[in-house]
């Protein structure tokens, strides 16, 4: 069962309109992608993702609105293109759930998770040639921790980085698990090599690059009157978003249109515990 975070709650900053033109710059399995295509008449909606397996199943998970689905694989930096390529200089609205989907952090050979042994891959798109496995057996001891510091806000960077230089090489997913494991102890409910994944992640996909091309670009895509609604799950990730929002606002670009985070219901927490952290802003554009 895939549960797309806070769909109702993006839908309706959407404000979808039967004949617009959506952007989802993250189609992932296609859970948003379907829910706006299925409100469409005859718009459409442009579903770009940068991985191509997930494309796949957004391509089978849309089937039955295909008609108004438009699959585009690319980052951030090619959603102007993607939007081209369909003819339209503008969209009405568009909407980005940042990070990795599920099947991408659980599928083993996608390298991306702690509890089962795969490949320290991580790429988001399998073309890109720099893998974490890379990172984690080459790159310095001070980059390494540095990284694990600053993006998974972990206070014990510098001891894992250690390990891991120590332990090189890194063989799999397991094997580097395992080295944090030993490296820091664990506590609180967190496994003690999460924040050490979730930087490593971030390093390997530019994470923070691609978001600040999303909020330098969002503008100049989306047409006046027309929504863009940002999904964000690190703190990192939802302050940028929000001070850019804010200065939009100043400048009188846009309209903020959540003065807070919204965040998901208990209900939805307790049926997908992976939304926890989601918060959601929205404008719209002048
Ligand atoms: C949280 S998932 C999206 C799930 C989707 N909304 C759904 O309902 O199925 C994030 C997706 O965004 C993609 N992604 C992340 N950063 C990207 C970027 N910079 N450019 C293109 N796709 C990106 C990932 O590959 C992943 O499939």
């Amino acid at each position: 069962m895939h549960y797309p975070v806070l769909c109702a709650e993006a839908l309706e900053y959407l404000a979808i309109r039967p004949e617009g033109v959506y952007l989802d710059a993250t189609a992932g399995l296609g859970g948003h992608t379907r829910e706006i295509a299925r409100r469409l008449a005859t718009g459409l909606v442009i579903a770009n993702d940068r991985d191509a397996e997930s494309l796949e199943f957004a391509r089978a998970h849309t089937l039955e609105f295909g008609g108004r689905v438009r699959l585009h694989q690319g980052t951030f930096s090619d959603l102007g293109a993607a939007v081209r390529a369909e003819g339209f200089e503008r969209v009405n609205g568009l909407v980005a759930d940042l990070g990795v989907s599920r099947y991408q952090l659980t599928e083993p050979h996608r390298g991306f998770s702690i509890l089962t042994e795969g490949p320290v891959d991580m790429r988001m798109d399998q073309n890109q040639r720099m893998t974490a496995g890379d990172l984690v057996n080459s790159a310095a001891e001070k980059a390494i921790a540095d990284w694990i510091y600053q993006l998974g806000e972990e206070r014990r960077a510098r001891r894992i980085a250690r390990a891991i230089v120590r332990a090189r090489p890194i063989r799999s997913t397991l094997h580097l698990a395992g080295v944090v494991e030993r490296a820091v102890p664990r506590t609180g409910h967190l496994h003690p090599a999460t924040r050490t994944f979730m930087a490593l992640r971030m390093v390997v996909n530019d994470e923070q690059g691609e978001l600040d091309r999303l909020l330098e670009l969002g503008p100049g895509l989306v047409a006046a009157g027309g929504r863009m609604v940002v999904i964000s799950f690190m703190s990192l990730e939802d302050r940028k978003v929000k001070e850019k929002f804010r200065t939009w606002g100043r400048e009188g670009r846009a309209e903020v249109l959540t003065k807070r985070p919204v965040t998901p219901s208990q209900k939805e927490i307790q049926d997908n515990p992976a939304s926890r952290s989601a918060k959601l802003r929205a404008v719209e554009m002048r």
